[in-house]
């Protein structure tokens, strides 16, 4: 079948099988490897991207489902000068980067909850209001697992995003 989607905004026409998901859709058919596969069921999070803003396991996510929606990857998260995005500066920054096998799908969960916590109000389902604590930052995160167990400067430099803005 043929979709039809923005993707790091270009417009985008594929043509998949009805079982594709997004993950097989981005890595094979798009070419776009910055968005890792892990454990494909939904457990590791390193597969996260965007979709209209929030993030989404694309390992879980079936390409169909993307019609007429806005998707970014890793890959689109660069300023149009080819700058870093803040997030990935803080990433970088605080020594938040191991193997980096986990590093895309953190920072596009931690952008997503830029995203919401920039449009001042609750998340919902989280209880988190504008800006996060580091608790608050540490519970968005749990579904993204670093098998080299960096956690404590992947949360510190989350953190240093969200204390930018207060
Ligand atoms: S590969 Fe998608 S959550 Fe692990
Ligand atoms: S930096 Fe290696 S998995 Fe997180």
């Amino acid at each position: 079948m043929e979709i039809t989607f923005t993707l790091n905004g270009k417009k985008t026409i594929c043509h998949i099988k009805v079982s594709t998901t997004l993950l097989e859709l981005l890595r094979e058919t798009l070419n776009l490897t910055g968005t890792k596969p892990g454990c494909h069921e939904g457990e590791c999070g390193a597969c996260t991207v965007l979709i209209n803003g929030k993030s989404v396991n694309s390992c879980l996510y079936l390409a169909l489902n993307t019609n007429g929606k806005e998707i970014t990857t890793i890959e689109g998260l660069t300023k149009p000068n080819g700058g870093l995005d803040e997030v990935q500066e803080s990433m970088i920054k605080n020594g938040a980067v191991q193997c980096g096998f986990c590093t895309s799908g953190m920072v596009l969960n931690i952008k997503a909850l830029q995203l919401e916590t920039m449009q001042n109000k609750k998340v919902p389902g989280s209880g988190i209001k504008n800006s996060p604590n580091r608790n608050e930052i540490k519970k968005w995160l749990e579904g993204n697992l670093c098998r080299c167990t960096g956690y404590v400067k992947i949360i510190d430099a989350a953190e240093e995003v969200f204390n930018k803005g207060k």
